[in-house]
């Protein structure tokens, strides 16, 4: 099969389309063909080493988790899935490759309503705001969430599963986006490059932080007391967060994750019509060093997807 193989930590060039052999499906999982998959910021940063210290590699390994795709055959034990049915979910071995194995666990049928690029954008995109906003912040119905990063890869699917659940949504965004972010479902958006947010979103009951740093130091002081600031990037200070009477945490998941559970429960509303999928860009795979170019940049609208196989 064909599959995007790094051999060394690099640039986007480092991603090499190469020949590799068909995984073979081991007891409790499934093979599948892939048809696309989505282009996660975790993986080019991965792949510059960024995080060997503490997720290290073993070269050569294909890139990728997000996908969607046919299953082709089953290992042993497993009933839940059989060949020709059209599923998506999260492999642990490399996505960006016509073939891949994942446990059935961390797999779900895929709404026919659902094109294959769409249903690739669920992992890592929708599951993360899901889990950050309902399993780790417990947002309730009537409080005020702000979210960073409104119009990303996760931030697009956290505006609309907060505004769902009933919640008052405070985006940020650049100017370019800041009716795409209005359009998810966000009462108020402020345009992160003209406006410190910290004038406009003051005393809300959670943050959904995708940047780290400094926005996420900036955001500890808008949570009221009694608030939660949940991070995507990096554990909060949490002698800052005594201080100020907010529980911060970095964002968790409970194995399996993404669960079959987690992942038909977000397929249905989007089947629904509840909650939309934006893509940012859809590239073949042998250009996936220009899909991670675009990624780096940090900038965008909704997920950036490698469309594999019709
Ligand atoms: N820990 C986890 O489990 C986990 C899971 C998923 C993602 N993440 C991390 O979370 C981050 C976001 O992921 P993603 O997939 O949503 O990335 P993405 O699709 O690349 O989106 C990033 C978004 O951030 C916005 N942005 C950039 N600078 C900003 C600023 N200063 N203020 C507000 N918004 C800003 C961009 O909007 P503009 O174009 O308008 O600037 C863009 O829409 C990444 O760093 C990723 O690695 C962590």
């Amino acid at each position: 099969m064909r599959a995007i193989h790094v051999h060394a930590y690099g640039g986007p060039e480092a991603l090499r389309l190469e020949e590799a052999p068909r995984p073979e499906p081991q007891a409790g999982e499934v093979l599948m063909r892939v048809h696309a998959v989505g282009v996660l910021p975790v993986e080019w940063k991965i792949r510059q080493g960024l995080f060997r210290s503490f997720q290290p590699v073993t070269f050569p390994y294909i890139s990728g988790s997000a996908f969607a795709g046919v299953v082709k055959s089953v290992g042993a034990g497993v009933t839940a899935f059989a060949p020709e049915q059209a599923v998506f979910g999260r492999s642990a071995t490399g996505a960006y490759a016509e073939y891949v194995t994942a446990a059935v666990e961390t797999l779900a049928l895929k709404p026919d309503t659902l094109s294959f690029d769409e249903a690739a954008s669920i992992s890592g995109g929708a599951t993360t705001a899901w889990t950050a906003l309902f399993d780790n912040a417990r947002v309730q119905a009537g409080q005020r969430v702000l979210i960073h990063g409104a119009a990303g890869g996760v931030g697009s699917f956290a505006v609309q599963f907060a505004r769902w659940k009933g919640a008052q949504v405070i985006g940020t965004a650049s100017t370019a986006n800041l009716e795409f972010v209005r359009s998810l479902g966000a009462e108020t958006v402020i345009d992160y490059t003209t406006v410190p947010f910290e004038q406009v979103a003051r005393d809300v009951d959670v943050v959904l932080d995708t940047l780290g740093g400094e926005t996420l130091r900036r955001s500890m002081q808008v949570v009221r007391p009694g608030g939660v600031l949940v991070s995507l990037i990096e554990p909060p200070s949490q002698e800052e967060a005594q201080a100020l009477g907010i529980r911060a945490i970095k964002n968790t998941a409970t194995q399996p994750y993404p669960s079959t559970s987690l992942l038909q429960t977000i397929a249905s509303l989007i089947a629904a019509g509840e909650i939309r999928v934006t893509l940012a860009q859809v590239f073949p795979l042998e250009e996936a060093s220009r899909a991670h170019e675009l990624s780096q940049t940090g900038h965008g609208r909704g997920r950036i997807v490698l469309h594999i196989a019709d």
